[in-house]
């Protein structure tokens, strides 16, 4: 399928950062949609403006109207409220609930092939909903989160121990809450397990600073973060519209995977033009499995919630 147009829905902070992404990594033909007026056009306007200083060469619509998006082959979902200083995550549920489900009914009425990233939060539950709402083929339809943690507990990794993060590989499972699950054992600088570069005390820093990274930012900006989300949702996209098979970290369907019996939830993943490819299953210790099973159940708990707040 043509996969060469993208949509990004809110052009708030982070779909307007993954538009200029995109557009500076040429991938296709860039929609950006939001329900202000004047936002996604001004938002386009001033990225066509830097196109001859970033060579960019792509354009970027900016439009309020959904005809605009008709026939992508990839949609971001980056529509909703942000959390603010003292919020969780799952605060958000019922006001972008219903965002999504609208936005993801128009995405299915006008982009009916599409392949679609989920950024809005609560993230894993968002993606339930879009999933539920589209119809889609369940490997069509995933969400961003693994992309974004990994590479916080990569960059972290990167400042402690002095070593490129380019160097820096990691995995990490489940839901995108406090109780992700960041995998040391299965993390390597350049193929070395950080177990032999570091001690056990600073690797559960580093990684319950991953596990709170994002109200770090909250906590400094007053709203959350947006530069490393964007470019989580592009790297995907990329994969996707390049078909380049690569293994990334990301909210996806698991059936008999991990033993987590159908629901959306944090994996390893090949993306590629069929969008989630294949879901890489590792072989958990007892104390990952339960962490696993910890935030998987905190997953299921919100799929149930959000399906009595929409009736259904
Ligand atoms: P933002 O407030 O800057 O932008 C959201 C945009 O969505 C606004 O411009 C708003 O007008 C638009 N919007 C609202 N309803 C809409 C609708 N029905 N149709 C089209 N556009 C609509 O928020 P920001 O910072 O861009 O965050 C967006 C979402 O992404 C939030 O839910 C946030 O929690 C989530 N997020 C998720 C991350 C992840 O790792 N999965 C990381 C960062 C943010
Ligand atoms: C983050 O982790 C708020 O989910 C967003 O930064």
């Amino acid at each position: 399928m043509a996969r060469q147009k993208i949509t990004v829905v809110g052009a708030g902070n982070v779909g307007a950062t993954a538009a200029f992404i995109a557009a500076n990594r040429r991938l296709g033909e860039i929609v950006l949609l939001d329900i202000v007026k004047g936002l996604p056009d001004g938002k386009a306007l001033d990225m066509a403006e830097a196109s001859p200083i970033q060579l960019s060469q792509q354009e970027v619509r900016g439009t309020t109207d959904w005809a605009a998006t008709a026939g992508s082959g990839v949609v971001i979902i980056t529509s909703g409220v942000p959390r603010k200083p003292g919020m969780s995550r799952d605060d958000l549920l019922a006001t972008n609930a219903g965002i999504v489900r609208d936005v993801s009914r128009k995405v299915a009425e006008l982009s009916p092939d599409a392949a679609i990233i989920v950024v809005s939060n609560p993230l894993d539950v968002m993606v339930y909903v879009t999933a539920k709402v589209t119809g889609f083929p369940k490997n069509h339809v995933m969400g961003m989160a693994g992309a974004l943690d990994s590479a916080r507990f990569c960059s972290f990794l990167g400042a402690e121990l002095g070593v490129s993060v380019e160097d820096i590989q990691c995995v990490l499972l489940g839901g995108h809450g406090d109780d992700m699950v960041p995998l040391p054992r299965f993390t390597t600088v350049s193929g070395i397990p950080i177990a032999q570069l570091l001690g056990k005390e600073r690797i559960d820093a580093m990684i319950d600073r991953t596990r709170k990274g994002g109200i770090e930012i909250v906590n400094l900006l007053g709203y959350s973060a947006y530069y490393a989300p964007a470019a989580g949702a592009v790297k995907m996209a990329e994969a996707i519209l390049r078909d380049t098979k690569r293994l990334i970290c990301c909210c996806a369907w698991c059936d008999r995977q991990y033993g987590v019996g159908g629901c959306f939830v944090g994996v390893p993943a090949v993306l590629g033009k069929e969008g989630v490819e294949r879901i890489i299953e590792l072989d958990l210790d007892g104390s990952e499995k339960s962490q696993f099973d910890a935030s998987l159940g905190r997953v299921k708990e919100l799929v149930i919630r959000v399906d009595q707040l929409l009736g259904n």
